[in-house]
């Protein structure tokens, strides 16, 4: 066991065996990813992708499996995932909104915009809805500052947003929603 394992159990006061029994079988398809990065160095934004792309989202029991199989301290993982605003460590809802927070944005009234998701949704950054339909981000610059202030719902951009825009947009995307089920 490399030093790194032995601290990072000496730390989560949890003998390893037991951490990796919690994690059997549950992230086989993540394991093949590891297998393929394992030994190799800077490698962990790009197994954190990946991880993000098979499983929606990066929970701790993950974040923990990654660290001890890259044998990298788990602060480590965590600066990585909270640095990177494209990393999620809670699941989405069935609509995302990712609410740009760069400058521009910032200058142009991004904050109204997460009042009104505040007061309206009961949604806060990071947070999810109870019936799990909204979820809510906020991301650094996302390169089209002139159309500030900017959110992205379910991946696409909309710029110059107003309270009356983003309402008509949530009605849609409900709507589209509900015609698809
Ligand atoms: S600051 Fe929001 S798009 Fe650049």
């Amino acid at each position: 066991m490399g030093n790194v394992r032995r601290r990072f159990y000496f730390f989560m006061k949890k003998p390893a065996a037991q951490l990796k029994e919690k994690a059997k079988g549950k992230y086989d398809k993540l394991d093949t990813v590891l297998e393929k990065y394992k030994g190799r160095g800077g490698v962990l934004v790009k197994v954190l992708q990946e991880a993000q792309e098979m499983y929606g989202h990066l929970p701790r029991e993950l974040l923990i499996h990654v660290a001890y199989e890259l044998d990298v301290p788990l602060s480590e993982v965590y600066s990585v995932v909270s640095f990177y605003s494209l990393f999620r460590t809670k699941t989405t809802g069935r609509i995302h909104l990712e609410v740009c927070s760069g400058t521009a944005c910032y200058v142009k009234g991004m904050e109204d915009l997460l009042e009104y998701f505040r007061e309206n949704l009961s949604l806060r950054p990071g947070g999810i809805t109870d019936d799990e339909k909204y979820s809510l981000t906020t991301s650094n610059c996302m390169g089209v500052c002139s159309s500030a202030p900017v959110i992205k719902i379910g991946g696409e951009l909309h710029g110059e947003m107003t309270l009356e825009k983003l309402q008509q947009l949530l009605k849609e995307h409900e709507n589209d929603k509900q015609t698809q089920r």
